[in-house]
């Protein structure tokens, strides 16, 4: 696969607008016709290194060989990630930061997240009883945007909770953007981090009490590797690394509103199959449909791996969409079939929907576990709980797109609390 010891090269210009025409198949696009799993492309004008599969994930993930500080391209770091997150740091400055993320996830913690899921999913759904029609896509944004601020002791009054929901979403729906879409997503980071420095600001002088044991009082407090509390801006980058990609699980909560419209059989096995075929539904989902499509990160130092060489500060690209659908890891992987979890071994470098390697070290995300619950406890709500129509509709979906979504944003009629 790598002859003459050099990584296939791709004999084209600059290929930054083909990207964002091709979206999640990009890099599989240029696989299949290089028939490698890493190739040399020029991206953002400069060279760039893309990789796929679990043998590639393993080496993009081993700290020693590639870096994360700068790497993210300025208009993703405006939008997506904010400056100073974690995303962005490297060795001890990002393993500190890293366990003041980890260390939030207690089982009482994530217990609490789920009763709160429900609670908010209950008194949502009761409205929603009442309306003629809603889109799954905008109620799901607004229920857990409730949620996680409550979770994190974020004060939210009624009267801004749609205000927040759209601007926490605009940071993840228009980083991909380019132009207007954009601009806004901008706009939405900035007028976040100043409400949230604000509350970091009046938390610290004793403005505005909050319980000790929230993740907004923890992350205000926070001290650095050096023993230095965070400046305000870095509190409210982190706190929104909470907030914004809890409101993003909305997309894979509209996949999953299309799944059970499209699968019935699948949705049958949950119903019969309790919590076990309710995980591999929800394993199923974060596999199948798309959402984050590659992670990037650096060479570190020229390094040799099976006779290919890195060159020093090639921007490095992994494949997370194209590795959860390689034919080398999944049989039939464009069939959607939640049973493949019950037998196909799941290792942290063939299965990466949010990022691949270990959590404490590596920069695998910090909210899976996050995930998986407001997941399950959504795929419950829609499979066991409600009864709804899905009327005619475009539930057709672009993979050029990112994020992609269904276009009707899943829109249900008729519901009724079973
Ligand atoms: C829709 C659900 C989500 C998706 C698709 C997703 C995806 C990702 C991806 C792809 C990464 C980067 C992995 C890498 O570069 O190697 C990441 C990192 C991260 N995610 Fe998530 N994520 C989701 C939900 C969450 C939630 C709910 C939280 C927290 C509440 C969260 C917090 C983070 C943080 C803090 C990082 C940075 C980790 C680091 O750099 O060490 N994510 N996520």
């Amino acid at each position: 696969m790598y002859q003459n010891n050099e990584i296939p090269k791709e004999k084209a210009f600059d290929q930054s607008i083909q990207l964002i025409k091709e979206g999640y198949s990009f890099i599989a696009n240029r696989r299949q016709e290089l028939n490698s799993n890493i190739f040399e492309s020029r991206l953002l004008g400069q060279k760039a290194y893309c990789l796929a599969g679990s043998e590639a994930a393993r080496l993009f993930y081993d700290e020693s060989k590639f870096k994360r500080a700068g790497v993210a391209p300025l208009p993703i770091e405006k939008t997506l990630f904010g400056e100073g997150g974690v995303q962005g740091l490297d060795d001890e400055a990002h393993k500190h930061r890293k366990a003041l993320f980890m260390s939030l996830w207690t089982e009482d913690a994530l217990s609490e997240l789920r009763q709160l899921t429900q609670h908010h999913y209950a008194k949502a759904s009761e409205k929603w009883q009442e309306s003629k029609s809603i889109i799954l896509y905008d109620e799901v944004k607004i229920v857990l945007t409730r949620v996680i601020c409550e979770w994190t002791g974020v004060p939210l009054e009624e009267d801004e909770v749609e205000d927040r929901a759209e601007q926490l979403s605009e940071m993840y729906e228009k980083a991909g953007y380019v132009g207007l879409g954009h601009f806004k997503g901008w706009v939405a980071r900035s007028r976040a981090e100043d409400w949230i420095s604000e509350l970091v600001e009046a938390i610290r002088n004793s403005e505005l009490q909050v319980d000790e044991q929230r993740p907004i009082y923890k992350f205000c407090w926070h001290r650095d590797e050096n023993g230095e509390l965070l400046d305000v801006e870095t509190v409210a980058v982190e706190i929104l690394n909470l907030l914004r990609p809890t409101v993003a699980n909305a997309v894979w909560i509209t996949f999953a509103g299309l799944a059970v419209h499209d699968y019935p059989q699948e949705v049958e096995e949950v119903r019969n199959g309790g919590s076990q075929k309710l995980l591999y539904f929800c394993q199923e989902i974060r596999r199948f449909y798309p959402f984050f499509p590659f992670t990037v990160a650096q060479v570190r130092h020229h390094f040799e791996w099976n006779g290919c060489i890195f060159e020093e500060g090639t921007l490095t690209l992994l494949d997370l969409y194209g590795t959860n659908h390689h034919p080398d890891e999944w049989e039939d992987p464009e069939v959607f079939n939640p049973a493949r979890f019950e037998k196909t071994e799941i290792t942290p470098f063939n299965f990466i929907p949010q990022g691949g390697g270990g959590y404490e070290s590596g920069h695998r995300c910090a909210g899976e576990w996050m995930t998986l619950t407001i997941v399950e406890e959504s795929v419950d709500l829609l499979i066991n709980q409600l009864d709804y129509k899905i009327p005619d509709q475009d539930l057709s979906y672009d993979l050029s797109d990112i994020p992609a979504l269904p276009r009707s944003k899943v829109k249900m009629t008729d519901i009724r609390l079973r």
